[in-house]
């Protein structure tokens, strides 16, 4: 019984590092590599002026959690916080910190002067 037990135990590792090798980590997404995109168009001339964010998650492979923005001064009154919630002076974090699944894009719009949004911190969650 315990023989057995080891002998599951290799074979489940031996399965799981040849999935690992022969899946590679080059087709996975690095942190450098695949990093989210904030982009920003401007939709409504004025004043203020309007603005539409999308924020893609670029990894084909994986979700990315925990995405974090430097936002500069960037209101909560302005966005929802399920999208965008505004933790401290240039800290943000999209979808509450939740995943963003492959090639997912969250858009939302503001109205005011543009705020410089970039991405500061993600992970990926490659399995
Ligand atoms: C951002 O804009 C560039 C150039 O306009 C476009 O190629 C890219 O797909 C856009 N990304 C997102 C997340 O919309
Ligand atoms: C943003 O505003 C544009 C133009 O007013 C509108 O077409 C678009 O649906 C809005 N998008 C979101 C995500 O609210």
């Amino acid at each position: 019984m315990q023989a057995q037990t080891a002998y599951k135990f290799i074979l489940w590792t031996l399965v799981t590092l040849s999935s690992l090798t022969s899946q590679g980590w080059a087709v996975k997404c690095a942190a450098g590599d695949h990093a989210p995109t904030v982009n920003q168009t401007q939709v409504g001339v004025g004043s203020p002026p309007k603005f539409l964010v999308e924020i893609r998650n670029n990894c084909p492979m994986c979700p990315v959690i925990n995405v974090h923005l430097k936002c500069g001064n960037f209101p909560q009154a302005l966005v929802n916080p399920r999208l965008l919630k505004v933790l401290g002076s240039d800290d943000c974090v999209v979808n509450a910190g939740l995943p963003l699944q492959p090639l997912q894009k969250l858009s939302f719009n503001y109205s005011h002067n543009k705020f410089l949004l970039r991405p500061a911190i993600w992970y990926f969650q490659c399995e």
